[in-house]
């Protein structure tokens, strides 16, 4: 393939990215905009391995990528929709990891001559960097894959003087920058500063995410996805590939957007979640009677449930974590669509950070053909509650917690809450009185006007069906 197949290759994937970004931004258009990025991937690898860029063994790449595809397939099989943020979590790390691995090689290539000091300190810094943002998402992403799983706790570690660590690591990374340039120049021994700063970003990615508590793990996945893309575009620099600086610099930035929205979301400040320290462990469970007695909780029962709907002309109903734990959307769709046919007005109301990962409400329900034009943000219907007779909260705890609004010691403080007690009924469907992700106790459970319906939300719902069939 000559070069300038190849560029303009390029720039047709470049254009299939873009339009895949702009697909993927709106619910009716997602799954176009996936078929886009297919395209432009497909059309990428092919003239990235059919380039002039590749001169070794061609084969040795398609045995390679044929191993990466079969486990790629096999997990994108195997993975169940709740562990989806961890996936993504993991394949960060790799994308991390990939930084690291071509920065060093690059560094070690001999074959690259330099004709200027100047080009050779570009050349130089962009090693450093790469295999600086690359470190620092691989182990980073590691540790939120691990907390993510639950196999690492939740609770923020808060390690003492912790922002003076930050600081040394900082420093002690520009002293190794200044040294690898200078002995690369001088014709030194370069590999040990870089050795030592990948050591130290390898120590500051753990320490990062370590610090980062429960319920502000939403940003820091979607902060080290932003990374990833920075990793790649620093990888599309060592490499002289345009479209590789390109695609991360568009991963990059979506990321840090992403990342600003949901901080805004949880009304939290950027610069003060990556310092850390915000948030508590997540999922430990308390018993109604145990240490934070709050009053007692009504129960309700199927029959009851399928009455108070029957009876009520605005429904609105709030899904969480718990919803997508039982996999409950399709009979939430036969639910909606049946009381809709009776006249009932059934809306959805959509928190930021429901569930595990950015959207992952929308794409349960979207699963399930619920239509778009009765699914709302939650900024656009929290005003309605005082309208609504009744609300249904399926599996969410921490986005209906009011403790956000009246305890600032809680570590939810400030995060912005769907008020649904202000409407007339809500009904709260989980299996027990377990704490959400923050893992703080939730009042609402035990408001005069909330009645909770115990029980797996998919098997509580099916009951409720049949009864309003
Ligand atoms: P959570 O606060 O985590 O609450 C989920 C609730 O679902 C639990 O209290 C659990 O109670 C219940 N549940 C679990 N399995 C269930 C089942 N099979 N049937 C019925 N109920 C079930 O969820 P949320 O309200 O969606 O809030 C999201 C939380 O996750 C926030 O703290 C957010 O910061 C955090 N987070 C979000 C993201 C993103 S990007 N969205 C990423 C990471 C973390 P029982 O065990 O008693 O049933």
């Amino acid at each position: 393939m000559s070069e300038g197949l190849v560029t303009a290759a390029y720039i047709g994937a470049i254009v299939l990215f873009i339009l895949t970004l702009g697909g993927l931004s709106n619910q009716e258009t997602a799954r176009r905009g996936n078929y886009y990025g297919m395209a432009g991937m497909t059309i990428a690898i092919l003239a990235t391995i059919f380039g002039p860029g590749v001169t070794g063994n061609i084969h040795l790449i398609i045995f390679a990528m044929l191993i990466g595809g079969t486990i790629g397939i096999i997990l994108a099989k195997k993975v169940a929709m709740t562990q989806m943020p961890e996936l993504v979590a993991i394949l960060h790390s790799l994308v991390g990891m990939a930084a690291v691995m071509v920065g060093y090689v690059t560094f070690m290539d001999e074959t690259i001559s330099f004709t200027t000091d100047v080009e050779r300190s570009i050349h130089d810094v962009e090693i450093y960097v790469g295999v600086l943002i690359g470190a620092i998402t691989f182990s980073g992403s590691v540790i939120a894959f691990g907390k993510l799983s639950g196999k690492i706790g939740g609770s923020p570690l808060m390690l003492p003087a912790r922002h003076w660590l930050n600081l040394g690591l900082l420093i002690a990374t520009i002293y190794f920058g200044y040294q690898f340039v200078h002995q690369s120049h001088t014709g030194g021994n370069a590999m040990l500063p870089l050795m030592f700063m990948t050591g130290i970003a390898l120590l500051f990615g753990i320490h990062m995410v370590m610090a980062i508590g429960g319920a502000d793990m939403p940003v820091v996945v979607s902060m080290l996805n932003s990374y990833s893309g920075w990793a790649a575009a620093a990888t599309g620099f060592m490499l002289s590939n345009d479209l590789l600086i390109v695609t991360g610099a568009l991963v990059g930035s979506s990321g840090a957007i992403l990342s600003f929205i949901m901080c805004r979301a949880m009304n939290r400040n950027f610069i003060a979640v990556i310092a850390g320290g915000f948030g508590t462990g997540g999922g430990t469970t308390v018993t109604a009677g145990s240490d934070e007695e709050q009053g007692e909780v009504v129960q309700i029962h199927t029959d009851e449930v399928a009455g108070l709907l029957l009876d009520a002309k605005e429904v609105m109903i709030i899904p969480g974590y718990g919803m997508a734990v039982a996999q409950a959307q399709h009979t939430v769709h036969e639910i909606t669509q049946t009381l809709r046919d009776k006249g009932i007005n059934v809306r959805f109301g959509i928190h930021p950070v429901a569930g595990r990962m950015p959207g992952h409400m929308n794409v349960l329900l979207a699963e399930a053909r619920v239509p778009y034009d009765i699914v709302y943000e939650m900024d656009e219907i929290n005003d309605d509650f005082p309208d609504i007779d009744v609300s249904i909260i399926i599996g969410a705890n921490d986005i209906v917690n009011p403790s956000a609004q009246t305890d600032p010691n809680s570590p939810i403080a400030g995060m912005p809450v769907m008020e649904c007690w202000k409407g007339n009924i809500t009904i709260v469907l989980k299996r027990g009185m377990a704490t959400g992700y923050a893992g703080v106790q939730n009042p609402l459970f035990f408001k005069e006007n909330t009645r909770m319906y115990f029980g797996d939300a998919k098997e509580s719902l099916d009951a409720v069906l049949k009864e309003i069939l």
